[in-house]
């Protein structure tokens, strides 16, 4: 079966959508599901930077490791190259939608669409918060892989 490609995107591509790349890696082996995975930021200031610290932490706590990401800024290619990319925020689903070539193929969407109840499709960004706020990212983005990937295995 050939992978469904899948890429996150946040702003700075430390904080949320490695840990969104993780989880659904993790979430996708458990389904039985077979995903091509990566992650990019719409802003440049991170490039080749590991994740944030924390993300790592917290991911780590639930036996997800996200060590072997480094940073990048997401391009027009990558609308030809992955079936889904899923934005964080609404401010990161506007900068993709400039950027979208218009005839590619992939679908753009707000990750936090799948699980909407939980905060009106939003991700929100743990950047300059305490530790409680990558604690309950990682709680929202394990909500919503399960819905995304439920969503896919249906479709
Ligand atoms: P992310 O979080 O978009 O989830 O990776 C942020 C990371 C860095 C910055 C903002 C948000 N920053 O302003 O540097």
């Amino acid at each position: 079966m050939t992978p469904i490609r899948v890429l996150t995107v946040c702003l700075g591509n430390i904080c949320r959508s490695p840990a969104a790349q993780g989880i659904l890696q993790r979430e996708a082996e458990l389904k039985g599901l077979n995903l091509s995975l990566d992650s990019a930021g719409t802003a440049a200031y991170h490039i080749g930077k590991l994740p944030d610290s924390r993300s790592i932490e917290t991911l780590k706590q639930v036996g997800i490791d996200i060590t072997e990401q480094r940073a990048r800024q997401v391009t027009e290619d990558d609308f030809y190259v992955f079936d889904w990319i899923l934005a964080m925020d609404r401010a990161n689903y506007q900068k993709l939608k400039q950027l979208q070539p218009s005839q590619s193929p992939a679908k753009l969407v707000m990750f936090g669409e799948f699980a909407d109840y939980v905060s009106l499709g939003e991700v929100d960004d743990p950047y300059y918060g305490g530790e409680e706020g990558f604690t309950a990212m990682r709680h929202h983005l394990i909500e919503i892989a399960k819905r995304f990937l439920d969503h896919i295995a249906s479709h």
